[in-house]
Parts: structure tokens; sequence; C-alpha cells
């Protein structure tokens, strides 16, 4: 398995399991499944809602001596209502009471959109806080108080752009080592992911089947189904193998981490042996042909009319 070196020699294991829209009642069970298999990196969220049932899958596991807690490496995420530098401890506290471990080894800002404590998620425009009422560095600057009180061994970022990222180094006494943001070959991110390596942070890419499960997918004859484009089902073809795997080990191959979301037993085992996939430099050139800068994750929940965000301030482009 390809692992991702931090500066204190940490090493994350490259390929994790996602977490987002693993529904209660079956997310125990493919954490579990996933830990048999040899998953030791699981990404997962406050906002996911289901760090409790995951809790009690590694506690569980640990118990049963199938893992130890130095094998694992868990990650979690910072709800937006939480931006205040007050609120960023307890709310890792919580996170940690609920997945039932003492750390985290990576916690990271989960949208750089600030939201009233009260709001879970935004309906209307006076539900948001601007960035100017609790600055991204404020919110950092409670992530490093998580770090100095041995909460989360390494803070980082999701959904920032190199303008964001820029302006975090700048100022911040502990700088983020990762990035987390959608990625694939639609979405392949050139400009930030170089960024991202100059600057020792790590880059991990979320989406990378393209979500098919998510909430606010558009009908499906209206947007492109990445496991289905024909440069990948050929690639598949060619390799003898299918066409998550070619996604993921695409991923893989360019340095970063990857977190394919699965629930099923199959394809959790599937997407597992993808790590040992290698494809050719003629592969890589015709996937790097695919990109068109296409989001499945528009945000377009965080610029409602009258919002103090819009889709241009989000991504910075
Ligand atoms: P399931 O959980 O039933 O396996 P992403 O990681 O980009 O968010 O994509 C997750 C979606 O892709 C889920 O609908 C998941 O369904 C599906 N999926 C996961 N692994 C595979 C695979 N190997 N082949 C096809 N679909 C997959």
């Amino acid at each position: 398995m390809p692992t991702l070196t931090f500066e204190n020699n940490d090493r994350m294991p490259a390929l994790g399991l996602g977490t987002w829209k693993s529904g209660p009642g079956e997310v125990y069970k493919a954490v579990r499944e996933a830990i048999r298999i040899g998953y030791r990196h699981f990404d997962c969220a406050a906002r996911y809602e289901n760090e409790d049932e995951i809790g009690s899958a590694l506690a569980d596991a640990m118990a049963e001596g199938e893992v130890k807690r130095e094998d694992l490496w868990i990650t979690s995420k910072l709800w937006n209502n939480a931006h205040h530098r007050d609120h960023v401890v307890p709310a890792l506290r919580e996170s940690l009471e609920k997945l039932q471990l003492d750390y985290l080894d990576l916690y990271l800002i989960h949208w750089p959109v600030a939201l009233k404590p009260e709001v879970i998620f935004p309906s209307k425009a006076d539900e948001f806080l601007s960035l100017e009422e609790v600055p991204l560095l404020e919110t950092w600057q409670g992530m490093e108080d998580c770090l100095i009180q041995d909460l989360a061994r390494h803070i980082g970022v999701s959904n920032f752009s190199v303008k964001k990222l820029r302006g975090l180094l700048r100022e911040s006494r502990f700088k983020p080592e990762m990035n987390q943001v959608e990625s694939h070959p639609y979405l392949q991110q050139d400009e930030l992911l170089s960024f991202c390596h100059q600057n020792d942070i790590h880059f991990t890419a979320y989406s990378p089947l393209g979500s098919m499960d998510r909430p606010s997918r558009l009908k499906k004859d209206e947007e492109p189904i990445l496991l289905e484009n024909k440069v990948i089902v050929n690639i598949a073809e060619s390799h003898g193998c299918t066409p998550a795997q070619v996604l993921i080990g695409w991923a893989l191959q360019r340095g970063t981490s990857v977190i394919p979301k699965s629930t099923n037993p199959k394809r959790l085992r599937e997407n597992f042996a993808a790590a040992s996939i290698k494809l050719t430099d003629a592969d890589m050139e015709a996937i790097a042909g695919l990109n068109h800068h296409y989001r499945f994750i528009h945000g377009e929940f965080w610029t409602p009319e009258g919002s103090p965000y819009t889709i241009a301030t989000l991504w910075d482009e």
C-alpha cells in the first residue's frame, strides 16, 4: 500500500475508505469488513452523522484484536457551524467521543464556509456567517489548539483554493498539512496539486468515482458518468480490471491520497485491490486528456441568494 509521509515521519496509507453517504445500519458492517480486507485509513466527518457507528466498529475490531490503534489512520472534519476559535476543540472532542478515540490522526476544516452555531445546514442567507465575521485564520487557530492539546496529530483543510491556502501559509503558526478536495479525471486540479506539493501539503482526492450516490446529484441524463467513460473502460479492459480500479489507481499513481466510498463487501475488496494497479504512461496520458474542470460537487448549497458566499469566492476561480 503506498503511503504519504508527513514531516514528523508519520505515514498515512494513501488509499482510505470514504464514509460520506454511508448510512446508519450499513457503515458499521462496512468498516468491520474493510478492516478485515486491510483498509487502515478511514475518512470521517462530524457532518456525515455516522461517527458513532464507525466508532463502534473501530472499538469492536480493536477489542477483538483485528487491529491496533497505532495502525489506524483516522481523519475527521470540523463542521461549518463551529468555526469560532473557541468552538473548534469542543467539536473535535465530540467527534472523538463518538469515534471512541483519544486522538485523531488528521483533523480538517471541512469547508471555507461558516454557519451560525445553531445551524446544521443552511436553508437561507441569514444562517451564514461571512469570512469577515469569522476569518479562516481564526478557525485555523482553533485547529492549532487541537494540535497543541494532542487531540489531533496533524491538521489541514478541505475544499481550499490556492488563494485560501496562501493566506493560511502566510499567517499561521503551524501550516496545513493536507488539502482534501474533489479530484478525478474530469477535475484533475493540476494547478492546486502542484501548489500543494511545492508547499509540502498533501492532497486527498474525494469523490474519485464521481459520487453517484450523492443527494445533490443531477438527473442522470444531465451529467457525465465517470465510471462509464469510454477511455476509462478501455483502459480497464486492457488491464483486466474494473473502471473503478483505474480511477483509484490513477489517483494513487499521481501521488495523492484517495478515499473511494463503498458499503458493499465486493466493491470494498475491489477498490482496495486497486492499490496494485500499474497504469502505463500512455494510460496516464489518455486520462490527462479527459480533464475538463467538471465538478460533481458545485457547492451551490453555500450560495443561496443573499449568502455572503458565491461560487466565484468559494472556489476562487
Ligand atoms: P456502493 O457504496 O454501493 O458500493 P465516491 O467514492 O466517488 O463518492 O463514489 C461512491 C459511489 O460509488 C457509491 O454509490 C458506491 O456504491 C459506488 N461504488 C463504490 N465502489 C464502486 C465500484 N468498485 N464500482 C462501481 N461503483 C462503486
